[in-house]
Protein backbone atom coordinates (compact mmCIF):
# COMPACT_ATOMS: atom_id res chain seq x y z
CA UNK A 1 0.00 0.00 0.00
CA UNK A 2 1.09 3.30 -0.48
CA UNK A 3 -0.06 6.80 1.09
CA UNK A 4 -3.15 7.11 1.53
CA UNK A 5 -5.01 9.35 -0.93
CA UNK A 6 -3.49 10.10 -4.20
CA UNK A 7 0.04 7.83 -4.16
CA UNK A 8 1.91 9.79 -6.62
CA UNK A 9 0.98 13.24 -5.65
CA UNK A 10 1.44 16.04 -3.23
CA UNK A 11 -2.41 16.40 -2.41
CA UNK A 12 -3.08 16.53 1.44
CA UNK A 13 -4.38 13.44 3.01
CA UNK A 14 -8.38 13.22 3.85
CA UNK A 15 -8.60 14.83 7.17
CA UNK A 16 -11.66 13.50 8.85
CA UNK A 17 -12.30 16.23 11.18
CA UNK A 18 -12.53 18.65 8.56
CA UNK A 19 -15.79 17.51 6.83
CA UNK A 20 -19.16 16.90 7.45
CA UNK A 21 -21.06 13.40 8.21
CA UNK A 22 -22.25 13.50 4.30
CA UNK A 23 -18.90 13.43 3.45
CA UNK A 24 -17.29 10.87 5.84
CA UNK A 25 -20.17 8.79 4.69
CA UNK A 26 -18.51 8.64 1.03
CA UNK A 27 -14.69 9.52 1.59
CA UNK A 28 -13.90 8.74 5.16
CA UNK A 29 -11.27 6.02 5.60
CA UNK A 30 -10.14 5.45 2.11
CA UNK A 31 -6.75 3.30 1.98
CA UNK A 32 -5.36 3.49 -1.73
CA UNK A 33 -3.61 1.04 -3.61
CA UNK A 34 -0.67 1.85 -6.08
CA UNK A 35 -2.93 1.30 -8.76
CA UNK A 36 -4.92 4.54 -7.46
CA UNK A 37 -8.75 3.53 -8.24
CA UNK A 38 -11.49 5.78 -7.44
CA UNK A 39 -13.64 3.03 -5.65
CA UNK A 40 -12.28 0.75 -2.45
CA UNK A 41 -10.69 -2.21 -3.51
CA UNK A 42 -11.81 -5.39 -2.54
CA UNK A 43 -9.13 -7.56 -0.68
CA UNK A 44 -10.11 -10.99 -1.18
CA UNK A 45 -6.69 -11.91 0.54
CA UNK A 46 -6.55 -14.20 3.87
CA UNK A 47 -3.10 -13.11 4.41
CA UNK A 48 -0.18 -10.83 3.55
CA UNK A 49 3.65 -11.34 2.43
CA UNK A 50 6.49 -10.05 4.28
CA UNK A 51 10.12 -9.01 2.33
CA UNK A 52 11.46 -11.01 4.42
CA UNK A 53 11.30 -12.62 7.82
CA UNK A 54 12.45 -9.35 9.91
CA UNK A 55 9.67 -7.63 8.42
CA UNK A 56 7.50 -10.46 8.97
CA UNK A 57 8.50 -10.70 12.76
CA UNK A 58 8.20 -6.54 13.11
CA UNK A 59 4.59 -6.95 11.87
CA UNK A 60 3.28 -10.15 13.83
CA UNK A 61 4.26 -7.93 16.90
CA UNK A 62 3.17 -5.10 15.90
CA UNK A 63 6.36 -3.11 15.87
CA UNK A 64 5.56 -1.74 12.68
CA UNK A 65 1.77 -1.65 11.71
CA UNK A 66 0.31 -3.10 8.78
CA UNK A 67 -1.38 -6.42 7.26
CA UNK A 68 -0.90 -9.58 8.94
CA UNK A 69 -3.50 -11.98 8.74
CA UNK A 70 -7.56 -11.51 8.12
CA UNK A 71 -8.56 -12.63 10.93
CA UNK A 72 -7.92 -9.33 12.44
CA UNK A 73 -6.38 -7.29 9.97
CA UNK A 74 -7.44 -6.62 6.05
CA UNK A 75 -7.21 -3.52 4.44
CA UNK A 76 -11.03 -3.67 3.28
CA UNK A 77 -12.25 -4.30 6.94
CA UNK A 78 -9.72 -0.93 7.82
CA UNK A 79 -11.79 1.15 5.46
CA UNK A 80 -14.94 -0.29 6.70
CA UNK A 81 -13.83 0.67 10.26
CA UNK A 82 -12.57 3.76 10.04
CA UNK A 83 -15.32 4.85 7.80
CA UNK A 84 -17.51 4.28 10.50
CA UNK A 85 -15.62 5.20 13.21
CA UNK A 86 -15.65 8.83 11.44
CA UNK A 87 -19.38 8.76 11.22
CA UNK A 88 -19.92 7.71 15.13
CA UNK A 89 -17.00 9.87 16.03
CA UNK A 90 -14.99 7.22 17.77
CA UNK A 91 -11.67 6.87 17.90
CA UNK A 92 -11.98 3.13 17.05
CA UNK A 93 -14.13 0.58 15.97
CA UNK A 94 -13.72 -3.43 15.29
CA UNK A 95 -15.73 -4.50 12.50
CA UNK A 96 -17.30 -8.09 13.49
CA UNK A 97 -19.33 -10.78 11.85
CA UNK A 98 -23.21 -10.43 12.96
CA UNK A 99 -24.07 -7.70 15.64
CA UNK A 100 -24.49 -10.50 17.90
CA UNK A 101 -20.38 -11.26 17.68
CA UNK A 102 -20.20 -7.39 18.08
CA UNK A 103 -21.91 -7.81 21.54
CA UNK A 104 -20.25 -11.03 22.41
CA UNK A 105 -16.96 -9.27 21.24
CA UNK A 106 -17.42 -6.52 23.80
CA UNK A 107 -18.18 -8.81 27.02
CA UNK A 108 -15.44 -10.98 26.05
CA UNK A 109 -12.89 -8.64 26.22
CA UNK A 110 -13.97 -6.04 28.68
CA UNK A 111 -15.56 -8.08 31.67
CA UNK A 112 -15.13 -10.63 33.39
CA UNK A 113 -16.24 -13.92 35.71
CA UNK A 114 -18.10 -12.03 39.36
CA UNK A 115 -19.26 -8.88 36.93
CA UNK A 116 -22.55 -7.29 36.91
CA UNK A 117 -24.75 -6.01 33.93
CA UNK A 118 -27.65 -3.61 33.43
CA UNK A 119 -29.34 -3.76 30.66
CA UNK A 120 -32.93 -2.54 29.18
CA UNK A 121 -35.65 -5.21 29.74
CA UNK A 122 -36.42 -4.02 26.08
CA UNK A 123 -33.12 -5.56 24.43
CA UNK A 124 -33.44 -7.52 21.00
CA UNK A 125 -34.66 -11.35 22.21
CA UNK A 126 -31.17 -12.74 20.82
CA UNK A 127 -29.07 -9.61 23.38
CA UNK A 128 -31.07 -11.41 26.32
CA UNK A 129 -30.78 -15.08 25.52
CA UNK A 130 -26.90 -14.25 25.17
CA UNK A 131 -27.16 -12.69 28.78
CA UNK A 132 -29.21 -14.69 30.42
CA UNK A 133 -27.88 -18.36 29.22
CA UNK A 134 -24.10 -17.78 28.01
CA UNK A 135 -22.57 -15.13 29.82
CA UNK A 136 -24.69 -15.70 33.11
CA UNK A 137 -22.79 -19.40 32.74
CA UNK A 138 -19.35 -17.45 33.03
CA UNK A 139 -20.70 -15.82 35.94
CA UNK A 140 -21.67 -12.53 34.53
CA UNK A 141 -24.76 -11.61 35.55
CA UNK A 142 -27.89 -9.26 34.38
CA UNK A 143 -30.20 -6.92 35.76
CA UNK A 144 -33.23 -5.85 33.18
CA UNK A 145 -34.17 -2.96 34.21
CA UNK A 146 -37.60 -1.01 32.60
CA UNK A 147 -36.10 0.98 29.61
CA UNK A 148 -37.36 4.22 30.65
CA UNK A 149 -37.31 4.09 34.17
CA UNK A 150 -33.93 6.32 35.04
CA UNK A 151 -34.39 5.29 38.82
CA UNK A 152 -34.40 1.45 38.26
CA UNK A 153 -31.09 1.63 36.46
CA UNK A 154 -29.76 3.56 39.73
CA UNK A 155 -31.24 1.19 42.29
CA UNK A 156 -29.73 -1.94 40.35
CA UNK A 157 -26.09 -1.09 40.57
CA UNK A 158 -24.00 -3.26 42.66
CA UNK A 159 -20.36 -2.94 43.36
CA UNK A 160 -19.70 -5.29 40.87
CA UNK A 161 -21.49 -3.65 38.26
CA UNK A 162 -19.26 -2.87 35.60
CA UNK A 163 -21.31 -2.46 32.08
CA UNK A 164 -25.02 -0.79 31.35
CA UNK A 165 -26.14 -1.89 27.89
CA UNK A 166 -29.40 -0.27 26.25
CA UNK A 167 -31.02 -0.39 22.87
CA UNK A 168 -32.69 3.15 21.87
CA UNK A 169 -35.18 3.09 20.17
CA UNK A 170 -36.42 -0.44 21.53
CA UNK A 171 -37.37 -3.46 19.17
CA UNK A 172 -40.25 -3.54 18.52
CA UNK A 173 -42.24 -0.81 20.56
CA UNK A 174 -39.90 2.32 19.50
CA UNK A 175 -39.52 2.83 23.41
CA UNK A 176 -36.76 5.82 23.48
CA UNK A 177 -33.62 5.87 26.63
CA UNK A 178 -32.30 8.80 27.64
CA UNK A 179 -28.92 8.20 26.60
CA UNK A 180 -27.12 11.11 28.87
CA UNK A 181 -29.42 10.21 31.73
CA UNK A 182 -28.13 6.73 31.86
CA UNK A 183 -24.65 7.57 31.11
CA UNK A 184 -24.90 9.91 34.13
CA UNK A 185 -25.88 6.68 35.99
CA UNK A 186 -23.49 4.40 34.29
CA UNK A 187 -20.60 6.70 35.23
CA UNK A 188 -20.87 7.15 38.93
CA UNK A 189 -21.09 3.64 39.00
CA UNK A 190 -17.75 3.38 37.84
CA UNK A 191 -19.32 1.37 34.79
CA UNK A 192 -19.41 2.07 30.79
CA UNK A 193 -22.44 2.21 28.90
CA UNK A 194 -23.24 0.54 25.51
CA UNK A 195 -25.52 1.63 23.88
CA UNK A 196 -26.63 -0.76 20.34
CA UNK A 197 -26.96 2.36 17.67
CA UNK A 198 -28.77 -0.36 15.35
CA UNK A 199 -32.44 1.13 14.77
CA UNK A 200 -31.09 4.89 14.24
CA UNK A 201 -27.46 4.60 13.03
CA UNK A 202 -24.96 7.53 13.03
CA UNK A 203 -27.13 9.24 10.65
CA UNK A 204 -30.33 9.72 13.06
CA UNK A 205 -28.39 9.10 16.56
CA UNK A 206 -24.92 10.03 17.91
CA UNK A 207 -24.65 8.21 21.36
CA UNK A 208 -21.10 9.11 22.19
CA UNK A 209 -21.38 12.72 22.06
CA UNK A 210 -24.30 12.28 24.54
CA UNK A 211 -22.37 10.64 26.95
CA UNK A 212 -21.84 6.63 26.01
CA UNK A 213 -18.54 5.09 25.76
CA UNK A 214 -19.25 2.28 23.53
CA UNK A 215 -21.45 1.90 20.33
CA UNK A 216 -22.57 -1.55 19.05
CA UNK A 217 -24.13 -2.08 15.52
CA UNK A 218 -25.45 -4.87 13.77
CA UNK A 219 -24.48 -3.56 9.96
CA UNK A 220 -26.86 -6.16 8.52
CA UNK A 221 -29.58 -3.80 8.95
CA UNK A 222 -29.08 0.25 8.18
CA UNK A 223 -24.78 0.15 7.81
CA UNK A 224 -25.56 -2.41 4.72
CA UNK A 225 -29.29 -1.15 4.11
CA UNK A 226 -30.64 -3.25 1.36
CA UNK A 227 -30.75 -6.92 2.90
CA UNK A 228 -27.50 -8.98 1.52
CA UNK A 229 -24.39 -9.04 4.24
CA UNK A 230 -24.29 -9.86 7.94
CA UNK A 231 -21.78 -7.88 9.85
CA UNK A 232 -21.47 -5.78 13.49
CA UNK A 233 -19.47 -3.35 14.94
CA UNK A 234 -17.87 -2.21 18.37
CA UNK A 235 -16.75 1.62 18.12
CA UNK A 236 -15.43 3.64 20.97
CA UNK A 237 -12.24 4.74 23.08
CA UNK A 238 -8.83 3.06 21.16
CA UNK A 239 -7.81 1.65 24.39
CA UNK A 240 -11.17 -0.51 24.79
CA UNK A 241 -11.30 -0.95 20.92
CA UNK A 242 -7.87 -2.58 21.05
CA UNK A 243 -8.62 -5.05 24.05
CA UNK A 244 -11.78 -5.89 21.67
CA UNK A 245 -9.64 -6.55 18.65
CA UNK A 246 -7.28 -8.43 20.94
CA UNK A 247 -10.53 -10.80 21.73
CA UNK A 248 -11.10 -11.24 17.63
CA UNK A 249 -7.48 -11.61 16.69
CA UNK A 250 -7.44 -14.54 19.34
CA UNK A 251 -11.17 -16.22 19.05
CA UNK A 252 -12.23 -15.23 15.38
CA UNK A 253 -15.60 -13.61 15.27
CA UNK A 254 -14.38 -11.77 12.54
CA UNK A 255 -15.88 -9.62 9.28
CA UNK A 256 -15.26 -11.05 5.85
CA UNK A 257 -13.81 -8.58 3.05
CA UNK A 258 -16.37 -9.17 1.08
CA UNK A 259 -19.13 -8.15 4.03
CA UNK A 260 -16.90 -5.30 4.85
CA UNK A 261 -16.93 -3.95 1.17
CA UNK A 262 -20.38 -4.63 0.86
CA UNK A 263 -20.93 -2.13 4.10
CA UNK A 264 -18.42 0.04 3.48
CA UNK A 265 -20.81 0.77 0.04
CA UNK A 266 -23.80 1.06 2.18
CA UNK A 267 -22.79 3.58 4.43
CA UNK A 268 -22.12 5.94 1.21
CA UNK A 269 -25.99 6.00 0.83
CA UNK A 270 -26.59 5.83 4.50
CA UNK A 271 -27.86 9.36 5.91
CA UNK A 272 -30.23 9.83 2.33
CA UNK A 273 -31.62 6.34 3.33
CA UNK A 274 -32.64 7.21 6.41
CA UNK A 275 -33.50 10.50 5.70
CA UNK A 276 -36.44 9.16 2.86
CA UNK A 277 -37.18 5.91 5.18
CA UNK A 278 -38.04 7.93 8.40
CA UNK A 279 -39.97 10.46 5.89
CA UNK A 280 -41.80 7.80 4.58
CA UNK A 281 -42.21 5.85 8.11
CA UNK A 282 -43.67 9.52 9.78
CA UNK A 283 -46.24 9.71 7.60
CA UNK A 284 -47.26 5.83 7.50
CA UNK A 285 -47.57 6.27 11.47
CA UNK A 286 -49.40 9.42 11.01
CA UNK A 287 -51.82 7.33 8.72
CA UNK A 288 -52.07 4.27 11.04
CA UNK A 289 -52.96 6.32 14.11
CA UNK A 290 -56.22 7.82 11.79
CA UNK A 291 -57.72 4.01 10.60
CA UNK A 292 -60.04 2.41 13.45
CA UNK A 293 -58.75 -0.98 13.12
CA UNK A 294 -55.45 0.26 14.83
CA UNK A 295 -55.56 0.34 18.82
CA UNK A 296 -52.18 2.04 19.17
CA UNK A 297 -49.49 3.12 17.03
CA UNK A 298 -45.58 3.41 18.66
CA UNK A 299 -43.35 5.68 16.48
CA UNK A 300 -41.48 7.94 18.32
CA UNK A 301 -42.01 10.64 15.78
CA UNK A 302 -45.25 11.30 16.99
CA UNK A 303 -46.46 13.43 19.34
CA UNK A 304 -48.46 10.69 21.06
CA UNK A 305 -45.36 8.62 22.01
CA UNK A 306 -44.26 8.94 25.23
CA UNK A 307 -40.51 9.66 24.97
CA UNK A 308 -41.24 12.18 21.76
CA UNK A 309 -39.73 14.66 23.67
CA UNK A 310 -36.35 12.96 24.39
CA UNK A 311 -37.03 11.67 21.02
CA UNK A 312 -36.60 14.63 18.74
CA UNK A 313 -33.64 16.16 21.28
CA UNK A 314 -30.89 12.96 20.90
CA UNK A 315 -32.44 11.99 17.25
CA UNK A 316 -32.96 14.06 14.26
CA UNK A 317 -35.78 12.05 13.35
CA UNK A 318 -38.20 9.03 14.60
CA UNK A 319 -36.26 6.77 12.49
CA UNK A 320 -37.91 3.87 10.38
CA UNK A 321 -39.56 1.18 12.81
CA UNK A 322 -43.12 1.77 13.18
CA UNK A 323 -45.05 -0.84 15.16
CA UNK A 324 -48.60 -0.93 15.92
CA UNK A 325 -51.82 -2.90 17.45
CA UNK A 326 -54.30 -3.86 15.42
CA UNK A 327 -57.67 -4.39 17.22
CA UNK A 328 -58.43 -7.90 18.20
CA UNK A 329 -55.71 -10.52 18.73
CA UNK A 330 -53.26 -13.19 16.90
CA UNK A 331 -55.94 -14.32 14.46
CA UNK A 332 -56.44 -10.27 13.43
CA UNK A 333 -52.68 -9.60 13.44
CA UNK A 334 -52.13 -12.87 11.25
CA UNK A 335 -54.71 -12.03 8.40
CA UNK A 336 -53.34 -8.57 8.06
CA UNK A 337 -49.63 -9.90 7.67
CA UNK A 338 -51.06 -12.81 5.20
CA UNK A 339 -53.68 -10.55 2.72
CA UNK A 340 -50.05 -7.99 2.27
CA UNK A 341 -48.77 -8.67 -1.60
CA UNK A 342 -46.07 -6.57 -1.48
CA UNK A 343 -44.45 -5.86 1.79
CA UNK A 344 -41.78 -8.62 2.73
CA UNK A 345 -42.62 -11.26 5.48
CA UNK A 346 -39.56 -11.50 7.51
CA UNK A 347 -37.79 -10.32 10.47
CA UNK A 348 -34.86 -8.07 9.34
CA UNK A 349 -35.33 -4.57 9.21
CA UNK A 350 -33.29 -1.78 7.91
CA UNK A 351 -33.58 -2.31 4.17
CA UNK A 352 -34.92 -0.79 1.36
CA UNK A 353 -37.68 -3.06 0.95
CA UNK A 354 -40.64 -2.12 3.73
CA UNK A 355 -40.84 -5.66 5.66
CA UNK A 356 -43.73 -6.68 8.48
CA UNK A 357 -43.12 -8.97 11.17
CA UNK A 358 -45.42 -10.65 13.79
CA UNK A 359 -42.72 -9.95 17.28
CA UNK A 360 -44.47 -12.42 19.31
CA UNK A 361 -44.17 -15.50 17.09
CA UNK A 362 -41.43 -14.71 15.81
CA UNK A 363 -38.32 -12.10 16.80
CA UNK A 364 -39.40 -12.41 20.86
CA UNK A 365 -41.19 -16.23 20.05
CA UNK A 366 -38.40 -17.88 22.11
CA UNK A 367 -38.92 -15.66 25.52
CA UNK A 368 -41.07 -16.40 27.60
CA UNK A 369 -44.75 -15.04 27.74
CA UNK A 370 -43.88 -13.89 30.90
CA UNK A 371 -41.45 -11.90 29.52
CA UNK A 372 -43.16 -11.02 26.21
CA UNK A 373 -46.09 -9.83 28.88
CA UNK A 374 -43.53 -7.59 30.72
CA UNK A 375 -42.04 -5.89 27.64
CA UNK A 376 -45.83 -5.20 26.29
CA UNK A 377 -45.34 -7.38 23.38
CA UNK A 378 -49.39 -8.20 22.48
CA UNK A 379 -50.11 -10.90 20.13
CA UNK A 380 -51.66 -7.97 18.13
CA UNK A 381 -48.96 -6.10 17.49
CA UNK A 382 -47.22 -5.75 14.42
CA UNK A 383 -43.98 -4.44 13.19
CA UNK A 384 -43.09 -2.39 10.09
CA UNK A 385 -39.50 -1.49 8.90
CA UNK A 386 -39.87 1.32 6.45
CA UNK A 387 -38.10 0.72 3.20
CA UNK A 388 -38.34 3.32 0.19
CA UNK A 389 -41.57 1.99 -1.82
CA UNK A 390 -44.45 4.46 -2.30
CA UNK A 391 -46.04 5.10 1.05
CA UNK A 392 -49.49 4.81 -1.00
CA UNK A 393 -49.01 1.35 -1.81
CA UNK A 394 -47.97 0.49 1.40
CA UNK A 395 -50.88 2.02 2.70
CA UNK A 396 -52.98 0.28 -0.02
CA UNK A 397 -51.08 -3.23 1.15
CA UNK A 398 -51.50 -2.71 4.53
CA UNK A 399 -55.56 -2.39 4.02
CA UNK A 400 -55.84 -5.34 1.67
CA UNK A 401 -57.37 -7.75 4.60
CA UNK A 402 -60.47 -5.25 5.38
CA UNK A 403 -61.67 -6.39 1.88
CA UNK A 404 -60.82 -10.60 2.66
C1 LIG B 1 -31.18 -4.08 17.83
C2 LIG B 1 -30.45 -5.27 17.34
N1 LIG B 1 -29.22 -5.53 17.84
C3 LIG B 1 -28.51 -6.60 17.43
C4 LIG B 1 -29.01 -7.47 16.49
C5 LIG B 1 -28.19 -8.66 16.07
O1 LIG B 1 -27.60 -8.43 14.86
P1 LIG B 1 -27.16 -9.59 13.83
O2 LIG B 1 -28.41 -10.21 13.31
O3 LIG B 1 -26.37 -8.85 12.81
O4 LIG B 1 -26.33 -10.56 14.60
C6 LIG B 1 -30.26 -7.22 15.92
C7 LIG B 1 -30.80 -8.15 14.89
O5 LIG B 1 -31.95 -8.08 14.51
C8 LIG B 1 -31.01 -6.09 16.36
O6 LIG B 1 -32.24 -5.83 15.88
Amino acid sequence: MSSPEHPSSARAAFDPDQYDPETLAVRAGIERSQFGEHSEALYLTSSFVFNNAAEAAARFSGVTPGNVYARFTNPTVTMMQDRLAALEGAEACVATSSGMSAILSMVMALLKSGDHIIASRSIFGSTQQLFANYFEKFGISTTLVDATDIAAYRAAVRPTTRLFFIETPSNPLTEVIDIAAVAGVAHDAGALLAVDNCFCSPALQKPLELGADIIIHSATKYLDGQGRVLGGAVCGRKAEMDEVLRFLRTAGPTLSPFNAWIILKGLETLSIRMEAQSARALELARWLEKQAWVDRVFYPGLESHPQHAIAMRQQSSGAAVVAFEVKGGRDEAWKLIDSTRMLSITANLGDTKTTITHPATTTHGRISQEARDASGIRDSLIRLAIGLESVADMQRDLSRWLAV
